[in-house]
């Protein structure tokens, strides 16, 4: 098979990595990749959001399969937009993509399905939904209902700075017309689990758990990143609780898209805070998590195209999953400065050496080659992740293959997997 695969992160190398493992891929395609990418595939320039490159790419390389990593294409239809064209895909259409890029939409159909999640309330109009949060004496969160990279959710200990968030969302515009429409909701505390499931229209296959490390600081402190670690699986979900959470979460709102005409077919995402009160969602999202991909990837022992081909046509149910039953860290290394401004183009050093390493995998995320070096490109630079017999161990092997790679700038965080 030719495999085509869209995006450029540390999630698209990992899904590169096995992919190319298949003894069925026979051609692999990165659009537009990074430099880890480009050592199991071939990278191609190009805008993933743009729908006619994607699909004359596609048809270029005789693609079987176009594998759709990260949300904005997904949200923009490019898988509507190659299945018009006959192609197969592995992505949601931009219909059930909405779960994650109108969060609005998302709250909405929660409530009809009766998922469990915060409380909260949806807003077009500043006015009135500074009159809400004038009257609230608890936390709020305040979330921006479009895609804003990552960026558009403001957790508020204190109503007064939920009113400047809503101030700097609807009336500065900070996230362009992604904040037209806010939610706003209650804030809760807990730990946060991330259960993804291969969805195929009808059947829910779900997979190894994780915990993602989103703050910058040790000690959750800082501000929100993309994720700086993880680790899989998840030490605060049982088998029970699972259960639980496809019962209660993933099987009402599976139906509820179906219900709306927008069946899904992809990898659901669902982000869940571990409350008091029980699991209740924060967050969907319609595609693997990035670092969670880097972490529960190399625990799968199924060959994934041949997984990933199966959920695109709707035969998931004769699949079974095995699983390394050893635990994964993965340590993600950042240029200097980020989530704000950080230099690019800085040489990397020590990736032969990292990956040389025992159950060592180096995947790249900003990343490119410059005159033959790999030098960096983006915030987050690259996820280590280690495989050991316990979480102590796979972090001590997560953090000394990162301690062999360095770049002027480098941070990392020092207590992913830390209990
Ligand atoms: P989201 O993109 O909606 O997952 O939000 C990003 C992060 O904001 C989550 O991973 C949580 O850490 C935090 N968050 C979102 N919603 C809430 C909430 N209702 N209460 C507390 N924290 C939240
Ligand atoms: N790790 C969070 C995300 O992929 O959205």
């Amino acid at each position: 098979m030719n495999l085509l695969i869209l995006g450029g992160g540390g999630r698209e190398h990992a899904l590169a990595h096995a992919i190319a493992a298949s003894p069925d891929c026979s051609g692999l395609h990165v659009l537009p990749g990074n430099a880890g990418t480009a050592e199991v595939g071939r990278n191609h320039p190009g805008d993933p959001t743009d729908a006619p490159a994607v699909i004359e790419l596609a048809r270029q390389i005789r693609a079987n399969l176009v594998v759709i990593g990260p949300e904005a294409p997904l949200c923009a239809g490019i898988a509507d937009a190659l299945a018009a064209e006959g192609i197969r895909v592995f992505g949601p259409t931009a219909s059930a993509a909405r779960i994650e890029g109108d969060k609005a939409y998302a709250k909405e159909l929660m409530r009809r399905a009766r998922v469990p999640t915060a409380e909260g309330r949806i807003f077009e109009k500043f006015r009135a939904a500074h009159t809400y949060v004038a009257t609230r004496d608890t936390g709020l969160v305040v979330k921006a209902s479009g895609l804003a990279a990552g960026k558009g959710v403001i957790v508020c200990d204190e109503p007064s700075e939920a009113l400047l968030a809503l101030e700097r969302i609807m009336v500065k515009r900070c996230f362009g017309d992604a904040g037209n429409t806010v939610v706003v909701e209650e804030r809760l505390t807990g730990p946060e689990v991330s259960v993804l499931a291969l969805v195929d229209g009808h059947t829910i296959y779900v997979l190894e758990t994780a915990q993602d490390y989103k703050r910058l600081g040790a000690g959750d402190t800082g501000p929100n990143t993309g994720g700086m670690g993880a680790v899989s699986p998840s030490p605060n979900v049982d088998a029970t609780l699972l259960d639980r959470i496809q019962a209660d979460v993933l099987v009402p709102i599976v139906d509820a898209l179906r219900g709306d005409g927008a069946p899904y077919r992809g990898v659901l995402y669902a982000g869940l805070m571990l409350t008091a009160a029980g699991p209740k969602v924060l967050e969907f999202n319609c595609r693997f998590g990035d670092p969670e991909a880097q972490a529960v990837l190399p625990r799968l022992r199924t060959d994934l195209l041949g997984v990933l081909s199966a959920c695109a046509d709707g035969r998931l149910a004769d699949v079974e999953l095995d699983w390394d039953p050893r635990p994964a860290v993965t340590v993600v290394l950042a240029s200097g400065g980020y989530p704000g401004k950080y230099a690019t183009g800085q040489r990397i050093t020590g990736l032969d050496a990292a990956t040389a390493r025992e159950d060592v995998n180096v995947f790249h995320a900003g990343t490119t080659l410059s005159d033959g070096q790999v030098v960096t490109s983006g915030g987050r630079v690259l996820a280590v992740t280690a495989l050991g017999d316990d979480v102590a161990d796979a972090r001590g092997k997560a953090y000394a293959a990162t301690d062999l790679i360095d770049f002027t700038g480098v941070t990392r965080r020092e207590d992913i997997a830390l209990f």
